[in-house]
């Protein structure tokens, strides 16, 4: 309850910033779409539309953004930037880099944002020392999401080792149901490649290879070994899973139509939508030989640059709304993420949701946490990109194992 009075005690100064007493609308660019996106949304228009200000709303789905950002190049390049954009990453740093992003200082100072956002977070949160962009959550990406009644049927126990994981993908397959449920877009194979990259090299091999982009470590024996393990999940699909939205691919697992999911923690938004309780209807875990590591991505809101006095008080109340514990706690408990403030109690938070805050401190603590790169935050766009068409045109049969670390070698070169 100590929050809500800070926090508007914040708006009501932001407030008191503009002319009139009356905040303008926020036109807000996110690709929060699915089901249990659209139940986090909601969560965060409520809280804005109890402090007067409206929403308009700009939906572009799409998980990664790269739709997102499309459009907002063209807004940005018609003149007409949208005044909050949901954004990850390097691409905060891009458009930061293009003086394109207002300044949050005032708001940050007022909260204390320096002290409660994580290192990792600031890295993308703030540019030249300004913040420019407000930390609503962090994701990560290298889970598995298990339809609990299927496993227990076929006696498959929650799989500890990539070799017990492929044993529990043989006895689903065997059965006649989807092992693996999962949606053929780029961003998706590449979502699942996260976290075969830490199963198969650990931190420092996914460090080497995806943050430092060293050409032996792209094109070495541990990378052709992620390739084959890539491959062996390809084979546990179902024969329509090209082109499938990841939350279709969710709503197998929650129908019992599949058994596995590996998708970052927003699937828990679709379970938790559906009216499924994680350790009764479904299990997460980390996948397979990637314990102890973090793959991360936060969702952060991004402010452009904008003249109306109005819609900048807008902006602020925004920023300053979205970084209070109350509502870091209440969005999140439905979004599937975790706070990006780390002084949020987890009281309210599932099972699921407890472990991926232990996991992050632990993996913050122990310097195990690193950016996902299929969610922008190990690369900027270009190398982000180069390493999709690879992961899909392999994942796809185009290349072999051999032949895909090869590519990327060269695919990254290029694109740097
Ligand atoms: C975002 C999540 C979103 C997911 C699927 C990710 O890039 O970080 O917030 O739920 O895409 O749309």
């Amino acid at each position: 309850m100590r929050y809500f009075g800070k926090k508007s005690m914040i708006a009501a100064a932001l407030m008191a910033t503009t002319s009139m007493a009356q905040a303008a609308d926020v036109e807000v660019l996110h690709w929060w779409t699915s089901g249990g996106e659209a139940a986090a949304l909601n969560v965060l228009k409520e809280d804005l539309s109890g402090q007067g200000i409206g929403w308009n709303d700009m939906p572009v789905a799409g998980g990664g953004g790269e739709s997102a950002m499309t459009v907002l190049r063209a807004r940005v390049t018609a003149g007409d930037p949208p005044t909050a954009v949901q954004m990850l990453g390097f691409d905060i740093l891009d458009w930061a880099e293009e003086g394109a992003l207002a300044d949050l200082n005032a708001v940050a100072a007022e909260e204390g944002w320096d002290a409660v956002v994580p290192a990792a977070l600031q890295a993308f949160a703030k540019h030249d020392g300004k913040w420019i962009s407000a930390p609503v959550n962090v994701h990560s990406t290298n889970w598995v999401w298990a339809n609990k009644a299927i496993l227990d049927e076929l006696g498959i126990a929650q799989p500890g080792s990539w070799d017990e994981f492929v044993a529990a993908l043989d006895a689903v397959k065997a059965s006649g149901k989807t092992a693996l449920a999962h949606g053929g877009q780029a961003w998706q194979d590449a979502t699942i490649f996260d976290g075969i990259v830490l199963s198969v090299g650990g931190v420092d091999f996914y460090r080497k290879a995806f943050i430092d982009l060293d050409s032996e470590a792209l094109g070495s024996d541990q990378m052709v070994e992620v390739f084959n393990r890539m491959a062996t999940l390809r084979g546990y699909v179902d024969d329509n899973f090209s082109g499938r939205d990841w939350n279709l691919a969710s709503a197998m697992v929650i129908n019992g139509e599949a058994a596995f999911q590996i998708m970052g923690d927003w699937a828990k938004g679709e379970f938790l939508n559906a009216g499924k309780t994680p350790g009764e209807d479904f299990l997460c875990f980390r996948v397979p030989g990637s314990a102890g590591a973090v793959s991360f991505n936060s969702d952060q809101f991004a402010m452009f640059g904008v003249s109306d006095k109005d819609a900048m008080s807008a902006q602020g109340a925004m920023a300053a709304s979205i970084m209070s514990p109350s509502f870091q706690s209440a969005f999140n408990v439905v979004k599937g993420s975790v706070p990006a403030r780390t002084d949020v109690p987890n009281d309210d938070f599932d099972a699921c949701g407890k472990q991926g805050m232990a996991e992050l401190a632990a993996a913050a603590e122990a310097d195990t946490l690193v950016g996902s790169i299929a969610h922008g935050h190990a690369n900027r766009a270009s190398v982000k990109n180069a390493i999709y068409d690879v992961v899909t045109a392999h994942f796809n049969g185009e290349y072999d194992a051999e032949t895909a670390a090869e590519e990327l070698v060269t695919a990254v070169e290029i694109a740097q």
